[in-house]
């Protein structure tokens, strides 16, 4: 505290009553550093005059920070330091003028009597607190005389209140704020005293909130390490079409954090907006939520587990879609095969290296002219064809829709186009015309998906272009909406409009909202694209997921570059242009648990890197990892180094190949995983601390991760390295390869790592169904399954099976499907089926591998019949190979 007096020396008020009507003393400015609050985060205006006529405190002493600071952070160089511009302890805001009880909770009046120094404040708040289940709490804030813009999301609506709850809510009456406890520990999850400076005007929200602890998580789609940066971070959210770089702005936007409390217990927080916003950490521990528009809408889950939170949270926003079971085999992409015929040579060269795949892609290439719904008629002339091919194969293919509709084609050559302006189907300018922005095509307008006339245009075009192409699924790039233009080609955005220039701009890239996107100004059938941006992608994809499934009659497969919550309901994403390099391979961990937390489970980053040249050694170990991304995709830029696996040497191949191969293997398992999602919203890719979350050691592990409970995948992240150390949290763990135990006390174990192995381990107490492999989802669907039973130290484990056709729609709902549940204690495994309501294909389990049988057994049996075995005396893992039992019928397999 020495220095806490002599800063405050320096600490300038305003003493008299400013513009706004404001008195601060200067005593109210003693405010420790870490607890200021930014008062000036503009950079315009940034000044000593400027904080006082706010009513702010200047601090003197220090260097240019406040405004300035959040311009560094645009420049990925953010300092660290406190702002210069700061609110006074006594800082004006609203107060509680009457509590109401209601059935589903209570109603605050809350009212402020001095103006902001923000345009248009809202004079007269609502709170509406709704105790909506144990475990959820929601905070709605809003106007009390005018209705503004709301997230048209789907959320539960509830009316009465749960009858008991995990948290309990305070509030502070003047000035108001919100304090909400975890009653078992008395933990303060959310204390938004901490910042007296909540406002709430037409453009500017917002409220601060201390945090409990300083592991906190989430806040996307950002490019950063797993574990958030509390040292004076921002995280902007205006989605934007640009290659990930660190802190800036990206393709989606995700407003929910999760954190661990000092004690393991975790909470999750959510802010159903989709205006522009920033959210800024810093080191108090705090949070502050900073948006242009809207209103507060929160939601506080509490847990207590990591997956619970994320399963409470997918109740508000959707539960990821189903996908359909080849959707889990191995993707193979490039923009710029540049022919029907290259893309044949190299899905050949595939089946010829025998080498999984289940999906060959075009990309914009194939168009004529990178229009939507054609195909290239001189170098794609033989699409159809090949499509068919792929189809004989048991393929699939995948084509591009962007929404850029090119409006300058002659009359008549270009209908998509031409149905479309005839109804009115295009967002529309400020002046009521339809936008016109600049992409892949040339010149082009946008789809108004808000307008349901739009989303009927758009299934109509959709089919016409399937009754030419027969695509299995469909891939929406560009959807931030990308403009390569800033804002309407050869014109920008109007300087005088409040939206295009609001009081206020969030953090973005570009320094304006409308760089490399339609102009917020623009109008939707819905509101304006100032409030709709952010979810651009979202209506997008919910029309090409209805497209398809009406179409296709089956699982609908959609690849979408922006998001935002809830689009995993219809979705699954890849995280846009990475680089060939060795940083992105590690970024692609924490992006694809970030995204798995953010209800979007089916994700990947373009394998190998998507712009420049990779390395071959890159591409291997990258293919390792690949193989385990929940979505496994090989993507390259145009003009890049060809990276597909078979341009590779033939030990690269088959290091791939081989990985690609226990991805095969292991399907049963990871389509088990996307049915729990499906069903309950529980994360297929997690971080350790998922699973053991009183282990410190795990917070911030983003080298590692794991594919449900029971599967640690430890990649190869650097070049030039045979060897890998990684984090073995306290448990018994198994060798994939061998079966050989490792008892960990929670430690770093360091492990070979040749050039063609990924190492994995299982998890100690679970049982994972695998299937022999095969090249595609179809043929390995024929094969026999097998169960690698991983045996606790007390001998016991567990696990199961979901199954079905692997396409249908709505499987479980109509239970044609099967559950079946696995267990192993006292030498022995039982099959349970819960559910058998799929026949067609018969389910045989040809082979178990019990991990962890101490001593030899001398006999083993099935259903009381002595069956041949072997075992591992090194290993100690006793393996049955010749079985034949169906799964879909209860056995017992036992040995003495
Ligand atoms: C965008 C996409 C990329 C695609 C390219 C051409 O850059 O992110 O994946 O290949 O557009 O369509």
């Amino acid at each position: 505290m020495g220095s806490f007096s002599s800063w405050i020396l320096f600490v300038i008020a305003a003493w008299t009553v400013t513009s706004t009507g404001v008195v601060v003393s200067a005593q109210k400015c003693e405010v420790e550093p870490n607890l200021r609050f930014n008062c000036h985060p503009e950079i315009i205006g940034f000044g000593r005059e400027n904080c006082l006529k706010r009513g702010c405190c200047w601090d003197e002493r220090q260097s240019a920070t406040g405004g300035q600071e959040e311009f560094k952070s645009r420049l990925n160089t953010y300092d660290g330091k406190v702002p210069q511009c700061y609110y006074s302890s006594d800082f004006p805001s609203y107060t509680v003028t009457k509590q109401q009880e209601k059935p589903f909770g209570y109603t605050l009046d809350l009212s402020r009597k001095s103006q902001s120094y923000y345009p248009k404040d809202v004079m007269q708040l609502t709170a509406d607190v709704f105790f909506e289940t144990k475990t959820r709490l929601h905070v709605k804030i809003y106007d009390s005389e005018k209705p503004r813009y709301e997230v048209p999301l789907d959320t539960p609506k509830v009316s009465t209140k749960a009858k008991s709850t995990d948290y309990s809510v305070n509030f502070g009456e003047t000035p108001f704020s919100v304090q909400v406890k975890r009653q078992a520990t008395d933990t303060t999850l959310i204390d938004t005293s901490v910042n007296p400076a909540f406002i709430f005007s037409d453009q500017f929200l917002q409220i601060s909130t201390k945090l409990p602890s300083t592991f906190i998580y989430g806040l996307g789609e950002h490019r950063h390490s797993l574990l958030l940066d509390l040292n004076w971070t921002s995280f902007t959210f205006w989605n934007h079409d640009m290659s990930p770089a660190p802190l800036v702005n990206l393709y989606g936007s995700h407003p929910f954090y999760m954190m661990l409390e000092e004690d393991g217990n975790s909470h999750g927080v959510f802010l159903l907006n989709s205006n522009g916003m920033d959210v800024i950490l810093q080191p108090t521990p705090a949070l502050t939520w900073r948006t242009i528009g809207g209103i507060l809408d929160f939601y506080i889950f509490l847990g207590p587990s990591p997956d619970e939170v994320i399963q409470q949270y997918s109740e508000v926003i959707g539960l990821p879609f189903m996908p359909p079971y080849w959707s889990l085999g191995f993707h193979l992409c490039r923009y710029g095969y540049n022919s029907a015929n290259k893309t044949r040579e190299i899905w050949q060269s595939m089946l010829k290296a025998g080498i999984p795949q289940d999906v060959q892609w075009n990309d914009i290439d194939s168009m004529e002219g990178h229009r939507d719904f054609t195909y290239n008629q001189e170098t794609f002339t033989e699409l159809p064809a090949l499509v068919e091919e792929i189809h004989q194969h048991n393929q699939y293919y995948i084509t591009m829709l962007d929404p850029g509709i090119p409006n300058d084609q002659p009359k008549g050559s270009y209908r998509p186009y031409e149905d479309g302006i005839e109804l009115g189907v295009f967002v529309k300018d400020y002046q009521g015309n339809p936008f016109v922005g600049r992409v892949w095509p040339g010149r082009t307008v946008f789809p108004d998906y808000t307008n349901p006339v739009t989303v009927k245009w758009w299934q109509q075009e959709t089919q016409r272009f399937h009754d030419k192409i027969k695509f299995d699924g469909l891939w929406n790039d560009m959807n931030e909406p990308s403009n390569f233009v800033y804002g309407a080609a050869g014109f920008g955005c109007p300087i005088d409009s409040p939206y295009d220039y609001p009081p206020y701009v969030p953090n973005v890239f570009g320094f304006v909202l409308g760089d490399r996107t339609i102009c917020p100004s623009a109008q939707h059938n819905l509101s304006l694209h100032y409030d709709v941006h952010n979810i651009y992608g979202l209506t997008e994809v919910i029309a090409t997921y209805n497209a398809l499934k009406n179409i296709r009659g089956k699982r609908p497969f959609v690849l979408s570059r922006s998001t935002f919550a809830g689009s995993g309901k219809y979705t699954a994403h890849w995280t846009g242009d990475n680089l060939s390099s060795w940083v992105d391979l590690y970024y692609s961990i924490p992006a694809i648990l970030n995204l798995n937390m953010f209800g979007i489970p089916l994700v990947g980053v373009d394998i190998c890197g998507f712009e420049g040249d990779t390395t071959e050694e890159l591409c291997q170990r990258w293919q390792q990892v690949g193989a385990f991304y929940p979505f496994s995709r090989n993507h390259n830029a145009i003009g890049s180094k060809d990276q597909h696996p078979t341009v590779f040497s033939q030990d690269m191949q088959a290091s791939t190949r081989k990985a690609l191969l226990i991805r095969y293997t292991l399907l049963p398992y990871l389509y088990t995983l996307f049915h729990r999602a499906n069903a309950g919203g529980k994360t297929v890719a997690r971080p350790l601390f998922f699973e053991y979350p009183s282990d410190r050691s795990t917070y911030s592990i983003d080298k590692q991760f794991l594919w449900g409970e029971a599967l640690l995948i430890t990649p190869v992240l650097q070049l030039s390295v045979v060897q890998v150390t990684g984090y073995f949290p306290k448990d018994t763990w198994y060798d994939y390869y061998t079966g050989m135990s490792i008892e960990s006390e929670g430690q770093q174990i360091t492990l070979d790592a040749p050039l063609d192995k990924i190492n994995l381990h299982i998890r100690g107490g679970y049982i994972i169904p695998t299937q022999q492999p095969n090249v595609t989802t179809f043929a390995a669907r024929k094969n026999p399954f097998g169960l690698i039973v991983a045996l606790s130290g007390e001998g016991i484990a567990n696990g199961s099976i979901y199954w079905d056709d692997g396409d249908s729609l709505d499987t479980f709902k109509n239970k044609k499907h099967n559950a079946i549940k696995f267990t192993a204690a006292k030498n022995s495994i039982t099959c349970r089926v819960v559910h058998d309501g799929y026949s067609e294909e018969p389910m045989v389990l040809g082979s178990v591998r019990v991990l962890g049988v101490a001593n030899k057994p001398e006999t083993v049996t099935a259903n009381s019949k002595a069956v041949p075995f072997s075992y591992d005396v090194v290993n100690k893992v006793l393996k049955l190979d010749v079985l034949s039992l169906l799964l879909t019928k209860p056995f017992m397999i036992a040995w003495t």
